[in-house]
């Protein structure tokens, strides 16, 4: 068989592709669904100072090695470790991301079934006339009946097995730069509806009003997470896509970019969901409830609410399939480069590998409850395992092969594209990547194996 031909690899054509790529996989189910809830519950305001921080100090530094390992090496991840590192363990690193990137597509996709399944309720006008009992009900009903939820999980894996398969330039370049533009547009205009409700500014207290009284241990920890996950990094993703970033562009002003776009696109989500929860005089709920119950009763008494719930599953569908997209591709570039797989041999068995696992994970919510243990299904063993293992455990130790192993003089060249830019911050990411990020990241590991005593909620 043919040696994967590296002098030929595919890679983004220009600067915004690279952050319509990265921003999208970074903006997702994570932002618009867990993110505002997340913070409205855990103090408002005060989260956000602390999430914001986060991002800042831990997240763009991670994010930033990231594409330094993928750009230095031009590999998926496995290959990068294997070429930067050779004859080590590091490419075990690599490992762990592809196997998280099958553990995460597994639970991930199944929620994404549902957005599809709720768009198609949408536009039938399927809510119409529900009460919040029997929108309960039907929720409940639809995840748990096997069928349905698997058909729309398929159609989904299909979709980005499809963009995947087209390669980065000509599929992944290609369609986040239409879909990124388009679900800033779909979520500003819901910001509008929202906001211009009477009685909006409750909602907004909700979510920005700082409560320090809220915050402990857990609630930092838990911020920690939740900029990880929704950020992307921890798992290779942004190995792989640093891989196709071109040695012009700056890694740094990319990180810094996404991040924003990312924290931005998750207060948004907050600014568009709470106002409309308080307008209607509804608790705000968690998780799968607040997108598939709460929301569909709002949307039925608000004024456009047929046309607004439309384009918000539109926008969670969108958000969806561009971070779905991200980490398939992490799988793909590893069978193409490292077993030397054409590329629509690796979307085809990556692709099938995955849907298989995804199966799985939505029968466990209903017919089939008995796939799990300790009273998770595997469901919610796939998330847990995904956000609260593999993530934590992949970023701690990207950010300790490049604060310690790649060599100083690597990192800076790669970061100033051979000096030709001049990064003042340098040092400053250097000493976080040495020694404030593995700290931090560490807390958070121990958190999710439970050792404070709290196995804290994965982040979708
Ligand atoms: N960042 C995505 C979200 O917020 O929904 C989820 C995700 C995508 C996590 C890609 C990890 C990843 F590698």
């Amino acid at each position: 068989m043919a040696k994967f031909d590296f002098s030929n690899r595919d890679s983004f054509g220009s600067k915004i592709g690279v952050i319509a790529a990265a921003a999208g996989s970074a903006i997702g189910l994570g932002n618009i669904w867990r993110f505002p809830y997340v913070a409205g519950e855990n103090g408002g305001g005060a989260f956000l100072l602390i999430y914001i921080g986060f991002i800042i100090m831990i997240g763009v530094p991670v994010m930033l090695s990231e594409f330094v390992i993928g750009r230095r090496a031009q590999r998926n991840p496995v290959g990068a470790f294997r070429l930067l590192a050779p004859k080590s363990r590091w490419p075990l690193i690599g490992f762990m991301g592809i196997t998280a990137a099958f553990t995460i597509l597994a639970f991930y996709t199944t929620v994404a079934g549902w957005t599809l399944e709720y768009l198609y309720l949408a536009v039938s006008n399927g809510f119409q006339g529900q009460s919040k009992a029997d929108l309960q009900n039907n929720f409940g009903e639809f995840v748990a009946s096997g069928t349905r939820p698997l058909v729309w999980q398929v159609v989904f894996m299909l979709l980005t097995a499809w963009i995947v398969f087209k390669g980065i330039k000509n599929g992944i370049e290609k369609y986040t730069k239409i879909l990124m533009p388009l679900l800033l547009v779909i979520i500003v205009g819901l910001c509008v509806r929202a906001l211009t409700l009477p009685g909006a500014s409750e909602g907004l207290i909700f979510l920005f009003k700082p409560d320090f009284s809220k915050i402990n241990g857990n609630v930092v920890l838990q911020a920690l997470g939740q900029s990880f996950f929704s950020l992307s990094i921890g798992m290779g993703t942004l190995i792989t896509y640093g891989s196709y970033i071109s040695k012009k562009d700056n890694l740094g002003l990319t990180a810094v970019s996404v991040s924003v776009a990312d924290s931005l696109i998750a207060i948004l989500a907050g600014i568009a969901i709470f106002p409309a929860v308080f307008a209607f005089n509804i608790t705000p709920e968690a998780g799968p409830s607040l997108v598939f119950i709460t929301l569909p009763l709002i949307f039925e008494q608000m004024p456009g609410g047929y046309f607004f719930e439309i384009i918000f599953f539109v926008l969670l569908a969108i958000a969806a399939l561009t971070s779905t997209i991200s980490v398939l591709e992490v799988a793909v570039a590893y069978l193409a480069e490292e077993l030397d797989m054409s590329r629509k041999k690796s979307t085809i068995i990556a692709s099938t590998g995955i849907t298989i696992l995804g199966i799985f994970c939505t029968l466990s919510m209903g017919p089939l409850p008995e796939l799990g243990f300790g009273g998770m299904n595997l469901f919610d063993i796939l998330e847990k395992l995904s956000a609260n293992i593999f993530l934590p455990l992949g970023g701690l130790f990207i950010v300790l092969f490049v604060g310690w192993k790649m060599g100083k003089n690597n990192v800076f060249a790669e970061i100033s594209n051979d000096g030709l830019l001049k990064v003042r911050l340098k040092w400053v990411y250097l000493f976080i990547i040495r020694f404030i990020a593995p700290i931090a990241i560490a807390l958070v590991f121990l958190n999710g194996l439970g050792l404070f005593g709290v196995f804290s909620g994965g982040d979708l």
